[in-house]
């Protein structure tokens, strides 16, 4: 199988969420360009709008009047978050800023996830969180108030913990330091600090001074590295051709895959060209390659924490082993992500075993055949979507919609580079 060509993935997710929060905060309008429009980031506009914020529908072109940094008052309805663990969270940190009270609820999968270690540190700060059914878990009542500054210690890398606590430092008018075990993905302080906000890091700890106000800005949202992984995969995996990923963000915290693709054999270079709002952007260039196992480093973890149902799925198709530890966050994903990918792995015919914290997959070249249950996980179906568009393989997807949660189009994308 061949690929060829170019593409541009759709708009970060975790920069288009952001954009839309902080254009809301902000004072005056904003323009955002090419933004994720996809069911997660919908669920932040819907969020922000029961807020009252002003958020039109979400268009390739977006301008968004801000209510500045206090302006959001009281939703009369719950703030229905879906599939969205940053939505959730982030906008509870929001929320905890403003003097107001609001209910957070989502799907199925959301309600199952953790939310004490972002109503932790907001109580610390003096917001006031309830749960309604299960401790820890969705429906989640949060109400904000007058916040104290807080120096909080994370236990696990998230970038959307420590987002949490530097938006309602921002919002509420306090400082916030949050120190994390290893960098998670560091959008929400480069944003800040390109609006004039004071974000200083320090190793693995950041700490936010608080400001009056934040400026509208303009926005080209750069691509989702998350999204162009899957294509970096498929380029790598082809028996011949090469593909040009254009106008990526190349954020370091968040290319970790690129980097294990190198370290497998594969032909991947990055190219960054310019900066937008404190984001290098810039070009994936791939080449069909041959690929061996790799033992992934468990500092590169956080930095490609979503893709790494890609990278096991690449394995099952390189040359010897590949074991990933130190990824236990995986567990709380969209869905175990350990278990599910092991779990399809195995149903197609590859070898792999779980491990309590990541998983050890042995690649061959046999045919891979069966029917993969997603668990409504969207970054499954890319994955395996990716390994059934290889030569050989039939690979039947459970829920192929489900990836409307972060890329839309994905499957049309996938179809125009490959040729078979
Ligand atoms: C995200 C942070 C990560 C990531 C998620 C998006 C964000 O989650 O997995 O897809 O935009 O802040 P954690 O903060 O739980 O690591």
């Amino acid at each position: 199988m061949r690929v060829d060509g170019t593409v541009r993935v759709p708009g970060d997710k975790s920069i288009s969420h952001r954009s839309l929060m902080l254009a809301a905060l902000a004072d005056g309008a904003s323009r955002v360009r090419g933004i994720l429009r996809s069911a997660d980031v919908q669920s932040t506009a819907g969020v922000l709008r029961a807020l009252g914020a002003d958020i039109p529908p979400l268009a390739v072109d977006l301008s968004v009047a801000g209510r500045g940094l206090r302006g959001l008052r009281a939703p009369v309805v719950d703030l229905d978050c879906g599939n969205s663990g940053t939505t959730t969270r982030l906008m509870a940190g929001v929320v905890a800023g403003h003097p107001i009270a609001a209910r957070f609820v989502g799907d199925a999968s959301l309600s199952r996830r953790p939310m004490r270690r972002v109503a932790r540190p907001l109580e610390v700060m003096g917001a006031e969180v309830r749960f309604d059914a299960e401790e820890g878990r969705l429906p989640m009542r949060v109400r904000g108030g007058s916040l104290s500054p807080i120096r909080w210690k994370s236990e696990t890398a998230s970038a959307q913990v420590k987002s949490a606590l530097l938006l309602a430092g921002l919002v509420g008018g306090v400082e916030v330091t949050v120190e994390e075990p290893a960098l998670s993905r560091d959008h929400t302080e480069r944003f800040l600090a390109a609006l004039g906000v004071g974000v200083a890091r320090e190793g693995t700890s950041v700490t936010l001074t608080p400001v009056g106000s934040i400026p509208a800005f303009d926005l080209i949202v750069p691509g989702d590295p998350s999204s162009a992984a899957f294509f970096a995969a498929l380029g790598a995996l082809a028996t011949a051709g090469s593909l040009l990923i254009s106008d990526v963000c190349l954020n370091e915290s968040r290319t970790g895959f690129f980097r294990a693709l190198r370290a497998m054999g594969g032909s991947v270079q990055t190219e960054s060209g310019s900066e937008r709002l404190g984001e290098p952007v810039g070009t994936v260039r791939v080449a069909a390659s041959s690929l061996r196992g790799v033992e992934l480093d468990p500092a590169e973890v956080p930095s490609m924490i979503d893709e790494i149902p890609m990278l096991a799925c690449v394995a099952a198709r390189a040359e010897g082993l590949t074991t990933v530890t130190g990824a236990a966050e995986l567990r709380v994903k969209e869905s175990d992500r350990i278990a599910t990918v092991v779990n399809n792995l195995r149903r197609i015919g590859a070898e792999a075993e779980e491990l309590p914290d990541g998983l050890r997959v042995k690649g061959s070249d046999s045919p891979l055949r069966g029917r993969v249950e997603t668990e409504g996980d969207h970054r499954i179906a890319m994955a395996f979507g990716v390994l059934g568009a290889l030569p050989g393989n039939e690979i039947e997807i459970d829920d192929p919609q489900c990836v409307s949660v972060s890329y839309p189009t994905f499957w049309e994308d996938l179809r125009q580079v490959v040729t078979r």
